[in-house]
């Protein structure tokens, strides 16, 4: 049996959940899901990331402290994260006891390690503020194309790229003020010193090809210090020795990851170190979006590394969302948030469907087509996987007092066939939960639902019903009904970490207590509950409405 530590990236604490974040919680859930149905030990951690000027400034402005607008965030981000079955075993906050202790600790472990080197650099200051500011708060003409009002890292005219001190005519986005250099002490953590032990991690297996390959590329360019402070006022933490200094965000987010574990382990006594000692057995998994590759791949291993902990034994990068083909946008209504989703279209099992269906094990954009969604939903699992009971268990409750006949009772050979095909389907459909072959697993088993469906249109029992003779227990019209239904059964167990709020409810239709594990492939069903129907097709004005309300 494994053990296996299963993350999805921390969401940052000053926005809404969307659609686009909800591709990688989905991915994540299903993947942990099916370990724990396979029997692994699987925790699935996550934690709102809370630090860094945007929440500080944020805060200020609701005139309230960033401990409780984290707070009030947090709550948000847990409530649509229940809704959409995201299940996570601990969904902590990184301003938290645990992240300080071990942020700091880890820190320590980096000065001792000489891993730390201090150095005066210059940065752009508001005057009127009295505060340092980071490089979204300054704009400027761009110093290639002059377009104004860019911001202080890239030119959304041109595409250049470029440093904020290369700014015309800069000014502070916060109060407008023309920023004025001034210097600073920093501290860094020397990543140039780290390449050999990089270079040899990142070829240890933990990256996909397409994750490696860029890695490559930053290796090639040579591996820059790493900037790990800020300065007063920031809402993180103080770096030890350091007064006024703070750790920047992101060195303490990932360790959010150690810290929102070890909150969970107390709580549930699990050890902490089985988890994320070196040379642990256990397994160290992060999902993430393919934006934050360089933070996961090169200064998370190097950090691990050189304050004496485990490294990720596999980081699974996604690509990002598009709608419709473009880039979420407000104006177009395609920023979706997740409260909008559920308020509008309601059922959650309808994108994780979806989504299930789009993913696979690379780093490729996913598009969500509203109406291929719509389309898709309402096809295959309405029209389709819910058409076999809706089409079959009637006459099981109106003949034969709810009771199916047993699978080794089932004399007629291509009736046994089916169910047994799909039985026999098991170790095909674990390896592609296993790889993450998520949209190859759904083609396999719709068709096995077209099968179904096509061996009721066949059989036509709603013919057979009609002949008295049929309503005897284990007449061909029991038996093929009870076929359909236990073959819809089986499919169901298989779909279970896709849309695990569906199926359990196919479950009660079965007498059943929701399925948690893989092996109800090899019990069956007896009996049913009288059949009621199990989803409402999905209406174009309900998507419709979702799009108005984001404009
Ligand atoms: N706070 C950082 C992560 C810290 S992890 C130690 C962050 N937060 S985020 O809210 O911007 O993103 C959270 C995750 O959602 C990231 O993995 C990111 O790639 C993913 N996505 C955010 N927008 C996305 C899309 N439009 N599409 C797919 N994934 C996206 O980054
Ligand atoms: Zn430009």
């Amino acid at each position: 049996m494994r053990k296996i530590l299963v993350t999805s990236a921390l969401p940052y604490a000053n926005g809404s959940i969307h659609l686009g974040h909800l591709v990688e919680y989905i991915q994540t859930d299903i993947w942990v899901r099916f370990q724990k149905m396979q029997g692994n030990t699987a925790y699935y951690i996550c934690a709102d990331d809370t630090h860094g000027t945007p929440i500080m400034l944020m805060a200020e402005q609701e005139k309230i402290s960033p401990e409780e607008l984290v707070e009030k965030i947090h709550k948000e981000h847990s409530k649509d994260f229940e809704e959409f079955h995201v299940n996570f075993d601990n969904f902590y906050l990184t301003n938290s006891p645990e992240n300080k202790e071990l942020s700091e600790d880890i820190y320590k472990a980096l000065f001792k390690n000489n891993k730390i080197l201090e150095k005066e650099i210059e940065q752009f200051y508001d005057p009127n503020k009295k505060m340092f500011l980071p490089d979204r708060f300054i704009k400027g003409e761009c110093p290639k194309c002059k377009a104004k009002d860019q911001y202080g890292d890239s030119c959304e005219v041109c595409g250049s790229t470029y440093n904020p001190t290369d700014l015309i005519n800069p000014y502070s986005v916060l109060t407008g003020a023309s920023p004025i250099k001034k210097k600073t002490k920093h501290y860094f953590f020397k990543l140039s010193e780290c390449s050999d032990f990089l270079l040899k991690w990142t070829k240890s297996g933990t990256l996909q090809k397409e994750a490696s390959n860029k890695l490559e590329e930053w290796f090639k360019s040579g591996l820059a210090d790493w900037d790990i402070s800020r300065d007063a006022p920031y809402f993180g933490f103080e770096i030890p020795d350091a007064p006024g200094k703070f750790f920047y965000v992101w060195l303490d987010a990932p360790i959010g990851y150690m810290a929102s574990f070890k909150n969970f382990a107390e709580k549930n006594k699990i050890s902490f170190d089985d988890y994320w000692k070196n040379n642990s057995e256990s397994e160290l998994v992060h999902f993430i979006g393919k934006d934050i590759l360089y933070f996961h791949a090169l200064f998370w291993p190097a950090t691990l590394e050189y304050s004496g902990y485990r490294k990720p034994t596999k980081i699974f990068a996604h690509g990002f969302l598009t709608v419709n083909g473009e880039k979420m946008s407000k104006s177009r209504g395609t920023f979706i948030t997740a409260r909008s989703y559920l308020d509008n279209i309601k059922n959650p099992n309808f994108l994780r469907y979806y989504y299930a269906s789009k993913l696979n094990d690379s780093m490729e954009d996913i598009d969500l087509n509203l109406e291929d969604f719509l389309a898709k939903v309402n096809s295959d699992l309405v029209g389709k996987f819910i058409n076999i009971p809706s089409r079959t268990s009637g006459f099981i409750s109106k003949y034969f007092e709810n009771q199916l006949v047993p699978i080794s009772n089932i004399e007629d050979e291509k009736a046994r066939e089916l169910v047994l095909g799909i039985v026999n389907m098991k170790d095909l459909v674990l390896e592609h939960y296993e790889l993450r072959m998520f949209s190859k697993l759904i083609k396999l088993l719709m068709s096995q639902v077209e099968v179904v469906n096509e061996f009721v249109s066949l059989r036509e029992p709603w013919v057979l019903a009609k002949n008295e003779n049929q309503h005897i227990v284990n007449s061909d019209l029991h038996q093929i009904c009870s076929t359909c239904l236990h073959a819809f059964r089986l499919l169901s167990i298989f779909l279970t970490p896709i849309i695990p709020d569906l199926t359990s409810k196919v479950a009660l239709f079965f007498k059943e207590t929701p399925y948690d594990t893989f092996s109800n492939i090899e019990i069956e069903a007896n009996a049913i509950n009288k059949y009621e129907h199990l989803i409402q097709r999905l209406e174009s004005k309900d998507i419709e409405g979702m799009v108005d309300s984001g404009k």
